[in-house]
């Protein structure tokens, strides 16, 4: 191992876009984008330096897994045989474990890759057993940046025995700027006309795949997130505001546009690429200015919106979800974009 957890790394391409990450959790602590003026801003949430990002919420930019999301009571079954993950979140298994991808060293290396400007190679091996998961598992993470303002993660993995695997980024978004107000007055798209409820016990699924159509949920077309998160609605209270799974429209497998984040003040715009059947939506209602965040501000309920492709919540125990289990013989992959435009 030659990187340490603080080691820090930015890319950068030739419109003075930047995007910053830790070794430790490869976490994204901040990705500077200028607007249709050219005037910059940090439009991922978080806190002022990496020392604090070091010891601060878990999850802030991080990648997550092996799981990412819930797997109910931390239970799933491969092959007849059942497994039992640590429970870090409640009675359910939440992004991996106490000990997850987000808590971990990467190693991390420049690469140089004819689509990007600029590019690094993140690699993790987790143990056999790891948070209670079988088989020892190999990931490797790209992060790219390219001239047209794309960040690109790259994800691929392999595993020695019949396992689960759902990774995903876990930076918020604020485009207006980090430390600005909330999103309430952002706009998003999304290409999903289904989405998996929430059941009564935070952030778990019932099983259920649900129209949007007719409940705050329908991202179909342009919408102001405040309008959701502010509604009188059984969905929306058990989320506080947005953390729910869409289900993205199209087949699996394919890179396309998933979703469509603007802010109509600063006029940023950045668009969701990704070949995952789904996109959980997460507005960060568990922040109650506790903390100090960019600019010295306090990072608030709704600062920033996290857009994770992934599979489903709970995948592994819901037959009609998507497949969760990689097997030796097969090669996890996953992209996604975030592009801004
Ligand atoms: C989940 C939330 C959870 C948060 C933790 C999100 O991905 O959907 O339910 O509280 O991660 O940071």
């Amino acid at each position: 191992m030659t990187t340490k957890a603080s080691d820090v790394f930015t890319l950068k391409n030739k419109n003075n876009m930047e995007v910053t990450f830790m070794a430790h959790g490869g976490r994204v602590i901040s990705i500077k984008v200028p607007d249709a003026k050219g005037n910059m801003a940090d439009v991922v949430i978080g806190y002022q330096t990496p020392a604090e990002a070091l010891k601060g919420d878990a999850y802030f930019g991080a990648l997550c897994g092996r799981y990412a999301n819930r797997v109910v009571k931390g239970k799933f079954t491969i092959d007849d045989t059942e497994y039992q993950l640590d429970c870090n979140n409640g009675d359910n298994h939440l992004h991996g474990g106490f000990d997850g991808f987000n808590t971990r060293v990467w190693e991390v290396e420049p690469l140089e890759l004819l689509q990007y400007e600029q590019a690094y190679k993140l690699s993790l091996v987790s143990p056999d057993g790891d948070q209670k998961y079988p088989g020892e598992v190999s990931v490797t993470v790209i992060y790219g940046i390219t001239n047209d303002n794309q960040f690109a993660i790259e994800y691929s993995a392999r595993t020695t025995k019949p396992t689960i695997i759902n990774p995903t980024s876990h930076a918020y978004f604020n485009l207006k700027g980090a430390g600005t107000g909330t999103i309430e007055n952002h706009e998003l798209q999304l290409n999903a006309a289904n989405y998996t409820p929430i059941a009564e016990e935070l952030g778990t699924v019932d099983g259920s795949i649900v129209p949007v159509r007719g409940t705050p949920m329908d991202f179909t077309k342009a919408k102001k997130l405040g309008v959701t998160c502010n509604a009188d609605d059984h969905q929306v209270k058990l989320g506080s505001g947005l953390d729910h799974n869409f289900v993205i429209d199209g087949e699996e497998g394919v890179l396309k546009l998933a979703a469509t984040l603007s802010d109509p003040d600063s006029g940023r715009k950045m668009e969701v690429y990704t070949d995952q059947p789904g996109i959980q939506i997460y507005t960060g209602g568990h922040f109650d200015s506790s903390e100090t965040g960019k600019l010295g501000a306090p990072i608030q309920k709704w600062e920033g919106v996290a857009m994770e492709t992934q599979i489903f919540p709970d995948s592994p125990n819901h037959e009609h979800f998507p497949n969760a289990i990689l097997r030796p013989d097969e090669t996890y992959k996953h992209t996604c974009v975030y592009k801004f435009v």
